[in-house]
């Protein structure tokens, strides 16, 4: 198969992480990939931010598992050990959902391609976005004017036996 191809075969959400960090090479790549992706009129009007600390992914973390009143033992973050946020701006920004989704589906799949797991997420936004979370989105220095729309977490697999979730492959029309 193209090795293309069989890295979007092969990428899956995952949901369990090692301590062990993203190399500066390996991240640099991923955003890279993330920032090269199409958006609408060529905008490109999206903002990358990465979070690596780790007093902050707690706060976020625990900041979604109260928004959305989770069991104390659920940790939406999956215990990653970067999150990385894109954001776009509140006003002038008609594709933001789609330009910020792209960029985080290229990202997965570069990290993916690296050897490393990754999750696409939206709840952190929901936290991010709330009146808790906005100290936290001052810390995060997420531009003045941006929402943030979509997310993922990175990090290296600790279960990676896990296999890809099935797919109904049952969802095509063609018109010939
Ligand atoms: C738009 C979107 C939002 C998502 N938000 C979350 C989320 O907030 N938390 C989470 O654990 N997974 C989230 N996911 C991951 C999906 O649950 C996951 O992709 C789906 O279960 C299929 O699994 P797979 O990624 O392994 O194919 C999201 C995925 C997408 C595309």
């Amino acid at each position: 198969m193209n090795e293309t191809i069989e890295i979007i075969m092969k990428r899956k959400g995952t949901k369990s992480y090692t301590n062990q960090q993203v190399s500066e090479t390996d991240l640099d790549a991923i955003i890279s990939s993330g920032i090269v992706g199409p958006t609408g009129r060529n905008l490109q009007n999206r903002h990358f931010t990465v979070v690596q600390n780790a007093d902050l992914l707690k706060q976020i973390n625990d900041g979604v598992r109260t928004l959305i009143s989770a069991p104390a033992d659920y940790n939406p973050l999956y215990g990653a050990p970067t999150l990385i946020i894109t954001s776009a701006p509140v006003e002038d920004a008609p594709f933001a959902e789609q330009d910020c989704a792209i960029a985080v589906e290229n990202m997965t799949l570069a990290a993916t391609a690296l050897n490393l797991g990754s999750r696409y997420l939206v709840s952190p936004t929901r936290f991010i976005e709330s009146e808790p979370g906005k100290t936290v989105k001052q810390v995060l220095g997420i531009p003045a004017g941006y929402r943030s729309v979509a997310c993922l977490i990175v990090g290296y697999d600790a279960d990676p036996s896990q296999t890809p979730v099935p797919k109904n492959m049952n969802v095509v029309n063609y018109v010939k």
